[in-house]
């Protein structure tokens, strides 16, 4: 199950990423908003960041305008690890090298298309583990230091 949430400046965006998901057999668990009326954007990525560290849902897709606003709401819960991709290549190493669990778009940075190849290079690789293991290892320990 992947988490979809969005605000008003991503609800265009999370529309067709929505769709392109379902098109591709993905199941989606949806946490709003459902227009482009204002919203705060807290609280749909808390909404959806829960559901991912709860086990809920596997991975979380969140979009605001930058996706700046809901990837900083996001890293807030504990557990999670949401990047904020604007190329492809950026996409699979946060997966290869920091298992993010939650990836962050900016539908008025990013076009659509582009959005999608994002979305299709993060949910198809995986953690290489190895050195990377460690240096999340030390990223949990900062978190637990809090
Ligand atoms: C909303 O206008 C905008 O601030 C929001 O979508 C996002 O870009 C915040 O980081």
């Amino acid at each position: 199950m992947i988490a979809l949430a969005c605000d008003h400046g991503g609800y265009e965006l999370k529309c067709l990423i929505k769709e392109h998901l379902l098109k591709k057999g993905f199941n989606i668990k949806d946490f709003g908003c459902d227009s482009e009326e204002s919203v705060d954007y807290p609280d749909f990525a808390y909404a959806a960041a829960k559901a991912v560290v709860s086990g809920e849902c596997e991975k979380g897709i969140l979009i605001c305008g930058t996706g700046i606003g809901m990837s900083i709401a996001a890293n807030k819960v504990k557990g999670i690890r949401c990047a904020l991709c604007s190329d492809t290549y950026s996409a699979h190493a946060t997966r290869e090298h920091n298992d993010s669990n939650m990836l962050a778009l900016g539908a008025r940075v990013t076009g659509c298309e582009l959005a999608k190849d994002i979305v299709d290079a993060w949910l198809s690789a995986s953690f290489i583990g190895a050195q990377h293991v460690r240096r999340l290892e030390k990223i949990r320990k900062i978190e637990s230091e809090q």
